[in-house]
Formats: C-alpha cells, structure tokens, sequence
C-alpha cells in the first residue's frame, strides 16, 4: 500500500499526522451503494471521523449523517448534509443541543428514555414545532464484541427495553409535540460475525409487529451499525464484504413495505482509508525486548490503550526489507499502556524511520486528545 511515492511526499512533513487515501474512500462508498437495496438509507456515523474533507466525499456519495452531539449536527450542517438526512442519537442529549436540532428541523431524534421524551416534547411545544422521533431499542441481542463497545444488552445504559413499551406508548399518547416515526436499533461495533446481525433482524421483526399490533406502522425502522473491518489484513480486505452484510438484512428482516431501512455505518465506511504516519524516535534495546519508540502516542491513537485494540504497524521506510527483529512499539507518554504494539516483527529500525499504524481511520483522530499539552494531531490526504 505505501510505495516512494507516498514516502517522498511524507519525507517533508512533520510527524505524527493522519493520513487519508481518498481514493479508497471513494472506493467504499461505491461498493456501499452497489450492495444497498433500493429501499436502504445509510447515514455515516460521524463519531468514527468527523473530518470535513471527508464528510464532504461522504455526502455527495448519497449517504445521510447520523451524530451524537449538537455540534455533530452543526458539522454535519456545515458539510452540506440536508437536515432531512441527520439523526440525532446519543443517551444524553443536553437541551442546548436539542434545541439546535429542533431549530434545523432535522430527520429524527434517537431517544433513549421516556424521560428524555418529556423532555424533547416541552421543548418542541417551546418552539411552536413537532420533533420527528423514533424509540431506540435495547434488544437485548449480544454482539459478542469487546465490553466497551457492546451496546445492546439489558446491562447496558442504551435505549428502552421492552418491559417498558406499554408504558411508553401511553407516555407517548399525552405528548402531542412528538411525531412516532421509527424503531431504531444498535447492538455494538467491531463486529465481525454476522450472526448477531442476523439476532437483530429476528428481534426487529417481533418487536415491529408488536408495534404494527398495536397500530402503529412506523414509517423507518433503524438497524444501527457495528459492522467490522480487518485490522490484521488491512490490504487485503480493505474494502469489507458490504454485500454479505447487507444480504443479511435482505434474507432475514420482515417488514411492511412501506417501512424504509436505516443504517448508521462508521468504521466500516472510513477505517481502512487512515493511518497514522509517525516517525522513530529512539531505539531502546531491553533484557528481554527491544522497543521502538515513536513521536505518537496514546494521545493520537487511544484504541490500543482503551481497548486491548490490534493495529497492524508497518516499518514503512524499510518496505520490503526481511522482518528480522521484534520490537515493543510504544509512544512518548508516561503511561505503560502507551503501547501500540508488542513483539512486532519489523525490518531493522533506526531514529528516523516512518512507522504506519494501519487502519486508523475510524475512532482514531476524532479520540485524539492534548494530554501531556501534545499538539493536536494534523492530517494529510491523497
Ligand atoms: N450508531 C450508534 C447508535 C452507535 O453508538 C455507533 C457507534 C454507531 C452507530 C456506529 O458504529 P460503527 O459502524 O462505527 O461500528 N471508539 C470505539 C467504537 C465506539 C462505537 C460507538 N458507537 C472504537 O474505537 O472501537
């Protein structure tokens, strides 16, 4: 994936930075529009990465945006998403974000709770308006993925169990600033086995005849995202099988015709695109493992350190030289979990070298912080 040519136009730029290939973006988005059934609405997750010069690709690839923040919303805005195409999801919508959305007439509130559909009614009925909504789910469906990112268990602080739907209903029928729109739906992220996918359609179809049973036939029904991307094969794999995962929700999801189909995708649509280029900064040669210390760190890409997480790590100055040492590649931080590899099979390494974290575009830049007053991480694209 990275040849002379990406090496000279890295040689003088300063690390750490982002780098993007748009051109898979473009790539991937494609194949997201030629596996998608006609009657499927992909909204990309900004949360994975909120880049504009990405958005900007996104959007005029046909896809909506779903955000999780007020300012998400705006970003979305700003990029020219139409306000028809943006959900707002998230378990802890504050009222200054609320009232943002409600101002843009957006597509749909996810909402989490009965409470916080008392709330957003209020401050429709402020605003003289009806705020489109749709009730999120908890499934109850395990997507057997890391814990901290399984969102679809009864454990967890996400969207309204079904114990609670009687009640919901006869909230709903007293808040006359909402209009029932949709179901929505999101069982975790990173996963790879469609099965679960599969357990989220069977639970959909019963939960949305419980809904049609007591007449309400709601126009959208939205299966979240989660889809899972090839952090060990990032070239081989580096656009995900969209069409198994699609065909998924084709062979097992019944629903009435007139219901159209969300989807929420993030990491799936932009991971593979970004890396994270660094450079060596020292070599430390230890007892038991020598270690490569880069000038990024945990403060750039938090993954490995948050979440056990692999990314494959390239000695991309040494491409196609022998892997003959192991190195325990670690960042500047002052923290042991600063680690974004052990045992890595590299080339021989010295100060100076270019090193890529692979498959860094989702929830890497958009988690990067200034711990320890680092810069804030810049980017690159190609
Ligand atoms: N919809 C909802 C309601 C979500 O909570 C998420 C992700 C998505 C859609 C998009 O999921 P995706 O297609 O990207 O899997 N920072 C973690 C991932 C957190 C995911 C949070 N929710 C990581 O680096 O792995």
């Amino acid at each position: 994936m990275f040849t002379k040519k990406h090496i000279d136009h890295f040689s003088g730029i300063e690390t750490p930075f982002y780098f993007y290939n748009l051109d898979l973006l473009k790539q991937t988005l494609s194949e997201i529009k030629r596996t998608a059934q006609p009657n499927y609405h992909i909204h990309y997750a900004l949360k994975a990465n909120a880049h504009p010069t990405l958005l900007e690709i996104i959007k005029s690839a046909g896809l909506g945006a779903d955000c999780v923040s007020g300012n998400e919303v705006k970003r979305a805005l700003e990029c020219n998403f139409k306000n028809t195409d943006i959900a707002f999801a998230g378990v802890g919508k504050s009222d200054k974000e609320i009232n943002f959305a409600l101002d843009h007439s957006i597509f749909c509130f996810n909402v989490e709770s009965v409470h916080e559909l008392k709330v957003i009614d209020q401050l429709a009925k402020n605003k003289n308006k009806k705020a489109n909504i749709a009730l999120r789910i908890n499934p109850n469906v395990d997507a057997y993925t890391h814990k901290y990112i399984t969102t679809g268990l009864e454990e967890n602080k996400f969207g309204i169990n079904p114990y609670e739907f009687d009640a919901v209903l006869d909230v709903l029928k007293t808040l006359d600033n909402l209009n029932f729109t949709g179901l929505h739906f999101h069982i975790g992220s990173q996963i790879n086995d469609l099965n679960p996918f599969k357990n989220l359609c069977l639970r959909a179809n019963e939960i949305n005849k419980w809904f049609i049973q007591k007449g309400y036939l709601l126009p959208h029904i939205n299966l979240g995202g989660g889809l899972g991307i090839d952090y060990h094969q990032p070239d081989a794999n580096a656009i995900v099988n969209f069409e198994s995962y699609f065909g998924i929700f084709k062979q097992f999801l019944e629903l009435n015709p007139i219901q159209q189909i969300h989807f929420e995708l993030g990491r799936s649509v932009v991971a593979q695109c970004g890396n994270l280029i660094s450079r060596v900064l020292y070599i430390k040669n230890g007892i038991n493992t020598n270690f490569a210390i880069l000038d990024a760190g945990m403060t750039e890409l938090i993954r490995p350190a948050l979440y056990q997480a692999y990314h494959k790590i390239e000695n991309i100055s040494k491409t196609g030289m022998p892997n003959i040492t192991k190195y325990d590649v670690v960042g500047p931080i002052c923290e042991s979990s600063d680690c974004f590899g052990k045992a890595v099979e590299m080339p021989l390494t010295e100060r100076g070298n270019l090193v890529a974290i692979r498959s860094a575009g989702a929830y890497g830049e958009v988690m990067s912080n200034r711990y320890n007053l680092r810069e804030q991480v810049g980017s690159v694209f190609m």
